[in-house]
């Protein structure tokens, strides 16, 4: 199946957009949409997307649902929870969907895309006009033109195996959330297969963007003024759009002008010595890395499938530090996967004392319809996964402290987001008696450290 959507398919969306409208103009009605986003940055990212093309339909963004003709509903399926808080918040639209029967609802994201989900809504959620799996989104307007005609629900699920489905539309304007900070897709879908992982089946295959498209973007990006541009996709490093990773985020890293460059994520086996090359040669590519770890058990990542060990995952970062002395680290760490011994907990807590990264997120496995960790018979026990979890945080909780405190007494460059808060390069918030405009650089020198955040006082 051919990867990039056809130029004339999304010319006919633009145009049956424009058509949508015209129509609304003429029948003087005022159009509103409310987004409500779940999961992770790709997910703010196509929400974006979705607004910018419900906007070319002649909808403006409104901030609660009571207000709006459609809600879009972006969903995620990482973990059982963000299902169950999605279902119900969902299910808060019934009420508002009785009040205005001409209220558009739409499902989308990678709930959506997940099996049995579709047959769910059908089930239960009969106010859901349509289900937008995660292939779909760039025919918005032709979907919201079809509730309007037809009045009929419809599934918009893609059934090809996994591993074969996956588009990428370009030319789709994004209606960004705000005007200094902005998300860029370099790929989409993951092609890893982590044991616990739903996103290869919701997201379906890799693929990535090409390069001059990515460029072109982040270049529109800084001329327009923002600062803070963070080039996204499940696994970085195996982008493939016609140069390396390394190579695009250089390309990124050379418009004129003070911006600050991120990237997420990056997978260890692929995180590379020429990536951590880039950035320490570029001073606006922000020196902060987020690898995640998720074990330090070299049995427990073997059976989640992650392809490298404690060792090669220590030798990363030792190269990492070396190359950018106070590199800000971050990471992720699942507890409780299927079969994790005593023992192999242990191994995480020694990790993450010896690593000392700045932050870490800290998950409980969930189990994931269809993955194969789902299906192992040696589940752990709620309980104990919990109190892994508590320990895991209390034990990260010092370091985290700790890792702040050595900023204190310095003075570091922070990004405005107005009202008293900025964040550094590495991330780290910075609360202020004073700040100025959102999106303004500024030099701070930090006064205390706190586990979630810096204080400091502009200079
Ligand atoms: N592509 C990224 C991660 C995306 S998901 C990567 O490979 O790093 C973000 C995080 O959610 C993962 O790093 C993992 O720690 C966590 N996660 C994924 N599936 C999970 C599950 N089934 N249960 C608990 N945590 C999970
Ligand atoms: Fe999931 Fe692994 Fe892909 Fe990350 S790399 S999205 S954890 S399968
Ligand atoms: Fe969730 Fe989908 Fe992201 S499952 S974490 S929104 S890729």
């Amino acid at each position: 199946m051919e990867i990039f959507v056809n130029a004339t398919e999304i010319e006919r969306q633009k145009s049956i957009a424009e058509s949508l409208r015209s129509r609304f103009a003429a029948e003087g009605a005022e159009k509103r949409v409310f987004a409500r986003t779940y999961g992770c940055q790709q997910n703010e990212a196509d929400t974006e997307k979705m607004l910018g093309l419900a906007a070319l339909c002649g909808y403006k963004k409104v901030e609660t649902p009571e207000a709006a003709d459609l809600i879009i509903v972006n969903t995620c399926a990482i973990r059982e929870h963000a299902e169950k808080r999605t279902f119900s918040c969902t299910g808060a639209y019934k009420k508002l969907k009785e009040q205005n029967p001409s209220l558009i609802i739409l499902f989308c994201g990678c709930m959506a895309q997940e099996r049995g989900v579709a047959e769910k809504i059908k089930r239960s959620y009969p106010y859901i006009d349509a289900v937008v799996g995660t292939d779909s989104n760039h025919r918005l307007p032709q979907i919201i033109n079809d509730v309007l005609c037809t009045r009929k629900r419809s599934y918009h699920v893609n059934d090809l195996p996994h591993a074969e489905f996956g588009v990428i539309a370009e030319d789709i304007p994004s209606l960004r959330a705000s005007g200094y900070k902005a998300w860029v897709s370099v790929m989409y879908g993951c092609n890893n297969y982590c044991t616990y992982c739903i996103v290869p089946y919701v997201r379906g295959r890799e693929r990535s963007r090409r390069y001059e498209d990515v460029v072109a973007e982040v270049g529109g990006l800084v001329e327009k003024g923002y600062k803070d541009i963070t080039l996204l996709g499940q696994n970085v490093n195996s982008y493939s759009g016609g140069v390396s990773f390394a190579k695009l985020l250089e390309k990124c890293a050379s418009f004129g002008g003070e911006y600050r460059l991120r990237f997420m994520t990056s997978h260890p086996k692929d995180a590379s010595a020429e990536l951590m090359d880039v950035m320490a040669a570029y001073p606006n590519i922000c020196s902060h890395f987020h690898l995640p770890v998720q074990s330090g058990s070299d049995r427990v990542l073997a059976d989640m499938n992650r392809r490298y060990t404690r060792e090669s995952y220590l030798q990363k970062v030792a190269y990492l530090r070396e190359k950018i002395p106070g590199v800000t680290l971050t990471s992720d760490i699942i507890c409780g996967f299927p079969g994790e011994t005593e023992a192999d907990f242990e191994q995480t807590l020694s990790l993450i004392r010896q690593v000392r990264f700045d932050m870490l997120y800290t998950f409980i496995y969930s189990p994931r319809p269809g993955t194969s960790a789902a299906m192992r018979a040696d589940q752990i026990p709620y309980e104990e996964k919990l109190r892994r979890f508590e320990q895991l945080s209390q034990t990260q909780l010092q370091i985290t402290i700790e890792q702040n405190e050595r900023h204190v007494g310095k003075t570091l460059r922070v990004l405005s987001e107005g009202e008293g808060a900025a964040r550094t390069e590495g991330g780290t918030l910075v609360s202020l008696d004073s700040t100025p405009p959102a999106g303004i650089f500024a030099d701070a020198v930090i006064t205390a450290a706190h586990p979630a955040n810096l204080e400091g006082k502009l200079i």
